[in-house]
């Protein structure tokens, strides 16, 4: 697997390392979905919005740097006029932000079909989060962990009423555990 990698040789999917997600979601229609995406205002999660958008998803980019993601969210509606995306505050550092980022979530009456937990930072220096926590596991895990956690009843609801198997996504790294993704059938 590797050796493909390094190569760029296509997988069983049909893709490699380098396809775009335009290619990859090509006459993929995401329309009547709703998806969170954590980290959505810059990289992959900016890329993972945009996509989503433009495949007719209503995207909730929730984000730390607010300025910033209404930045990525005025090139996608550039691009793309009819795009339906939010920008909401979440730093997934802090545990009263991840609670009051899914209170006001669920406050909204939305539905959930599709959480990715893409933001995370990496070999930071020591620190402290507010909670008292390692500053990378409380963004990249417990953050992650405890906004799912918070979601999850939605994500189900949305599953039983729309008969459409949710998604939850976790971004991590081929160094670490890699990408993970978890269903959620209709039941
Ligand atoms: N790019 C790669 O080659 C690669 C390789 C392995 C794994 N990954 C994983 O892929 C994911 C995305 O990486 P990327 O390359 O797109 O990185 P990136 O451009 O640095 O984006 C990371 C995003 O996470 C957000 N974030 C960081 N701390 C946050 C917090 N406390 N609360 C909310 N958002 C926070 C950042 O927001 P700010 O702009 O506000 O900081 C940014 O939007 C990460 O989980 C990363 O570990 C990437």
């Amino acid at each position: 697997m590797m050796t493909s990698w390094l190569l760029g040789r296509r997988g069983p999917s049909g893709f490699s390392w380098s396809s775009t997600a335009d290619q990859v979601t090509e006459g993929i229609s995401a329309a009547g979905l709703t998806a969170v995406v954590t980290g959505a205002s810059s990289g992959i999660g900016a890329e993972t919005a945009r996509t989503l958008a433009l495949r007719g998803a209503h995207v909730v980019m929730a984000v730390r740097g607010v300025p910033a993601a209404q930045a990525v969210r005025d090139r996608v509606l550039a691009e793309a006029p009819g795009a339906r995306l939010d920008v909401m505050e979440l730093d997934l550092s802090s545990m009263a932000s991840v609670r009051a980022f899914a209170s006001q979530f669920v406050a909204r009456g939305l539905p959930l079909n599709i959480l990715i937990n893409n933001a995370g930072v990496m070999a930071t220096p020591f620190e402290l989060s507010k909670d008292g926590i390692e500053m990378q596991f409380a963004t990249n895990h417990v953050g992650h962990f405890l906004l799912t956690q918070l979601l999850l009843d939605t994500m189900k609801k949305t599953s039983r009423e729309s008969n459409v198997e949710g998604r939850i996504v976790n971004v991590s790294s081929e160094g670490g555990s890699g990408i993970s993704a978890l269903s959620l059938p209709p039941r």
